[in-house]
């Protein structure tokens, strides 16, 4: 597949430094706690990996999968699980860990699906907060960096399923 330009927008450094922000935050508002964090895959894979190594309080980890058909059917609300939590929620502390929020869509139904499962909360914490094409009112509780536009990928983001393992986050120009 032909590279595409891309152009530095956050190093690792840069984003290891949020990332230690957000954990010292998390850790002090839960300590006493044992929240469960719930990785949204694929693309939070890393954030949520150096996110939950530098928490300095027990937690419980799982991931959920969400796949939803393709940008014209997403109004009709058709998002499959191919993954969902393993681990009991119910009375459980959960924090939902995303690289990116865009449209919101995807979060949407999660938080919806999971709140079924009765946890004693739910808070969001995600990488990029993407504003441009947002549609639904998600709060992020704890956010790395909020962008205005842009393709960005790296740090678990791709396009096309490429740049993803990049250890930094690329703006891709065009
Ligand atoms: C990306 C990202 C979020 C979602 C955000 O996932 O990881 O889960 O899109 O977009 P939204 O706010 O518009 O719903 P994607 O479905 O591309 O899968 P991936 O994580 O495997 O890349």
């Amino acid at each position: 597949m032909a590279e595409v330009e891309k152009e530095l927008l956050f190093s690792r450094e840069t984003i290891l430094a949020r990332v230690r922000d957000i954990a010292r935050e998390i850790s002090s508002e839960y300590a006493g706690t044992e929240p469960v964090l719930i990785g949204v895959l694929n693309g939070a894979v890393f954030f949520f990996s150096d996110l939950v190594m530098e928490l300095n309080i027990p937690a419980i980890i799982d991931f959920i999968r969400a796949s939803s058909y393709g940008s014209q059917m997403q109004s009709s609300g058709s998002v499959a699980f191919t993954k969902d939590v393993e681990v009991p929620v119910e009375g459980k502390h959960v924090i939902l860990v995303e690289d990116i929020v865009d449209t919101g869509l995807t979060l949407k139904k999660i938080i919806t699906s999971l709140r079924k499962k009765g946890p004693a909360s739910i808070r969001v914490c995600a990488l990029i907060d993407k504003l441009e094409r947002r549609e639904e009112d998600i709060v992020i509780d704890y956010r790395g960096f909020r962008i205005e536009e842009g393709f960005l990928v790296g740090y678990g983001l791709d396009f096309n399923e490429q740049y993803r393992t990049l250890p930094h986050i690329y703006t891709v120009r065009g």
